[in-house]
């Protein structure tokens, strides 16, 4: 896909690219790979990447779930970012969020030793399913505060967030 052999991240999830465009301009030497199931925010960030000359950029039109569940090889992530997934609230639409336990293995396993998958969250009860979920997975080993450093993921729904106040919730994983 990218015409050339380098360690791949991928963010499920891009909206309009905001996080993914910075990461692609601030780390040449990795393959970015994006997906996000709204056709027209796939259409814009591909113009933002071709405009700026990213080649280490691709963006699909894909959903994360299946992807990460069937479609993916072992250790073929050097990274995982999902920012503000859709909490969906309404407790008969739950099965539509993109963590689970299920999810939360495939992640795990198609992430290489020492790569990691990190998450934020502005919804407090669907945070911590999922803190809970990933916690569990006995793949993956939480980073503590200190660790995990001071980090944001400058998407446009952090920045939306942070100018109301509202708290931002995030975690840190590590393939073992
Ligand atoms: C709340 S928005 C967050 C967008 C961006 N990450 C940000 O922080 O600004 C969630 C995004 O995930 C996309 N999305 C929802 N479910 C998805 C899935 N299963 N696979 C890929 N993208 C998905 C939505 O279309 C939307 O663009």
């Amino acid at each position: 896909m990218f015409g050339r052999v380098a360690p791949v991240e991928m963010e499920i999830g891009v909206g309009k690219g905001r996080f993914l465009l910075a990461a692609a301009a601030g780390h040449p030497d990795r393959n970015w790979f994006g997906l996000e199931i709204e056709a027209e925010y796939v259409q814009i960030v591909r113009l933002r990447a071709e405009r700026a000359r990213l080649l280490n950029l691709r963006v699909e039109r894909i959903d994360g779930k299946a992807f990460v569940e069937r479609r993916l090889s072992a250790g073929c992530l050097a990274g995982l970012h999902v920012y503000f997934p859709d909490p969906w609230p309404k407790k008969r639409h739950h099965k539509r969020r993109l963590v689970d336990p299920a999810w939360a293995g495939a992640a795990a396993r198609a992430l290489a030793p020492g790569g990691t998958l990190r998450l934020a969250s502005d919804h407090e009860e669907y945070f911590s399913l999922i803190d809970g979920v990933l916690s569990k997975e006995p793949l993956l080993e939480k980073l503590c505060p200190e660790e995990a450093g001071d980090w944001s993921t400058g998407t446009s729904y952090e920045l939306k967030y942070l100018k109301t106040g509202r708290p931002i919730h995030r975690i840190v994983l590590r393939r073992l």
